[in-house]
């Protein structure tokens, strides 16, 4: 969704420190762009454009604007187009705010209603719009950036989370959060508010993460915060955390895109996850255990992630087990009571709909929630009883990638402690396997060269890898805009085998085991009609046109021997069609938004 960076600086000039912020978290909306920097004689400039920072930054040579306060945004449209009227920041009539906004204001065309007959006259289509306009009546009276901002929000309904300048206030920032992420850095000389805090890493790693439903004010001495009602919040009750994540994980190194950086750094970020506090994992079981049932909710690839886990917890831990998506979580209330614990999986921590999720779950008494998530102080790990850190490093990358099979491994923790499995072997041989199963990018792109222009394309599995073929869809999907379909091999002939003609490409996963000779037997089905078959197997079959080899393992890690082929397939059809592979057209990385 959108991405927000503010600063405020006792000495520095904020606009390089905000364009740089920006393109931290470019990753989370790139449809436009937009910066308002104030100067020490009270004039605030505001550049914007549709396009991505880049090109803002070059259009308008953004270096050159003078002010140590400033706001900045980049754009995913929800309300209104993609056009500079519509980007970030938006002002005030008589341009006294500027506010930069990351959400939705349900209410706002009542509220554009009101401030119309109030005399207020609007620029843009969006519903942020009402911000500024409802801070600055309340700020001509007032002159109180904190109160205003107070007032303001009593009449927002919806989700936000914003930051605001004021035209006479170069000393302060005010910023507000409800149900959409906001975060303080803590540099000495300069103070920030963002989304998130790649944003301001390269500046300082000490960060207050701010409760929902509370307001910021923001100076280069330090903070305030208040609840939304108003009432101050005791300095020594919210502590500062030091952050954890390197800044060089934030750069490419030699790779094209993060992306394929993010892939290729999977044989160490597996590691890391597999590095948990055995007594929190064996905390985590017990609560598990100790559940009538298992409710595991999610979104995108964290849900596959999952599915996964699902699998397993029913077959080998004979647990009774579900798996609900997070937007669908509020139809499924019924299954939720006490004796339910709430398992949530999350790259971001800030998924709307997963944070919903937990909210309904806490409404229907659940015995317990627990996160596994990678963004440390997220509002997911900040919501949950007991939390897994996925401690996979930034992931930039818009697809999920390395955290999807960090995600594997934690699940696979956690139900190892539950089966009592002795997994320390498999685990130390892990980071060598997947490495080998990277050897497949050559082949990959091979492939793509083949199929790049292919209208569908299907990926089948069987039992607890159909989670797999589903993720291997999904990453197709969105890196390539091709059409993917991943679904059980048992399926295909109550239907799809009708779509299957000639040429048509299917990815088979069949490692050795248990279902190999069914879903060989369904790979025949599909040659026999046409399909050219690209197995991902552990050996070649007559029946495959393209054999993608794996490495042996035992069951619960050949999840992730098997889809890092599949990512590199995704991402190889996406720079052979020339996308950008990083930035996925209308897509966000992180969803805060129902
Ligand atoms: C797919 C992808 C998305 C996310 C989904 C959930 O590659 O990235 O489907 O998996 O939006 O995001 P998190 O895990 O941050 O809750």
């Amino acid at each position: 969704m959108c991405g927000i960076i503010a600063a405020v600086s006792s000495e520095e000039e904020v606009a390089p420190i905000l364009m740089e912020g920006l393109k931290r978290e470019e990753y989370r909306g790139y449809d436009s762009a937009g910066v308002a920097v104030l100067n020490g004689k009270g004039t605030i400039t505001v550049r914007k454009d549709v396009g991505r920072v880049k090109q803002l930054e070059e259009r308008y040579d953004i270096a050159r604007l003078h002010g140590k306060v400033g706001i900045a945004h980049t754009r995913w449209a929800t309300h209104g187009g993609v056009s500079q009227k519509n980007a970030h920041p938006q002002m005030s009539c008589h341009g006294e705010v500027a506010i930069v906004h990351n959400g939705i204001i349900e209410n706002y065309l009542e509220l554009k209603k009101e401030l119309r007959a109030a005399g207020h006259a609007f620029a843009s289509e969006t519903d942020t719009e009402v911000i500024p306009h409802l801070i600055e009546e309340e700020y001509e009276t007032e002159r109180d950036p904190v109160k205003a901002t107070l007032s303001a929000v009593k009449r927002l309904n919806g989700q936000y989370a914003f930051v605001a300048l004021f035209k006479d206030r170069p000393d302060v920032l005010v910023g507000a959060r409800f149900d959409a992420p906001l975060v303080v850095g803590m540099g000495e000389r300069t103070k920030f508010l963002a989304s998130d805090v790649l944003a301001f890493l390269a500046h300082t790693d000490r960060a207050i993460f701010l409760d929902n439903k509370e307001l910021v004010e923001l100076s280069p001495r330090g903070v305030r915060i208040f609840t939304i009602r108003g009432r101050e919040v005791a300095a020594k009750s919210r502590k500062e955390t030091q952050l954890a994540w390197e800044l060089g994980s934030l750069t490419k190194a030699n790779y094209a895109h993060y992306t394929l950086k993010e892939i290729h750094e999977q044989p160490t970020t597996i590691q890391s996850a597999l590095a948990q506090d055995p007594a929190k994992v064996r905390a985590i079981a017990e609560r598990l255990k100790g559940a009538r049932s298992v409710v595991l909710t999610a979104a995108g690839s964290s849900y596959h992630a999952a599915l996964l886990m699902r699998s397993r917890l029913a077959t080998e831990a004979k647990m009774r087990c579900e798996t609900i998506l997070s937007g669908e979580f509020e139809r499924e209330l019924p299954f939720i009571g006490e004796d339910t614990a709430v398992v949530a999986l999350s790259q971001s921590g800030e998924t709307a709909d997963v944070l919903e999720a937990v909210k309904m779950a806490r409404k229907s008494k659940a015995g317990s929630v627990v996160s596994i998530v990678n963004a440390a102080g997220s509002s997911l790990a900040r919501q949950s009883d007991q939390v897994l850190l996925l401690n996979c490093g930034p992931e930039v990358g818009v697809a999920a990638t390395k955290s999807f099979t960090a995600q594997v491994m934690v699940g696979n923790l956690i139900i190892d402690e539950i089966t009592g499995r002795d997994t320390m072997g498999d685990h130390k041989k892990l980071g060598a396997l997947v490495e080998r199963s990277l050897e497949t990018e050559p082949l990959m792109k091979r492939l793509a060269k083949i199929y790049r222009d292919r209208p569908d394309f299907y990926f089948i599995a069987r039992g607890g890898n159909y989670p797999v073929a589903q993720e291997g869809a999904l990453k197709l999907k969105e890196l390539s805009y091709i059409h993917a379909e991943g679904m059980p091999a048992s399926e295909l002939k109550h239907g799809t085998l009708a779509l299957i003609e000639k040429g048509t490409p299917v990815v088979v996963i069949a490692p050795d085991g248990p279902g190999y000779d069914d879903i060989i037997s369904n790979a025949q089905e599909l040659a026999a009609r046409g399909a050219e078959i690209i197995g991902v197997a552990q050996r070649p079959h007559p029946v495959f046109k393209h054999t993608v080899k794996i490495p042996a393992s035992n069951g619960s890690i050949a999840p992730v021997l098997e889809v890092v082929p599949l990512q590199l397939l995704a991402y190889s059809m996406a720079t052979e069609r020339k996308n950008d592979p990083d930035y996925p057209r209308n897509l966000a990385k992180s969803v805060t938004v129902k």
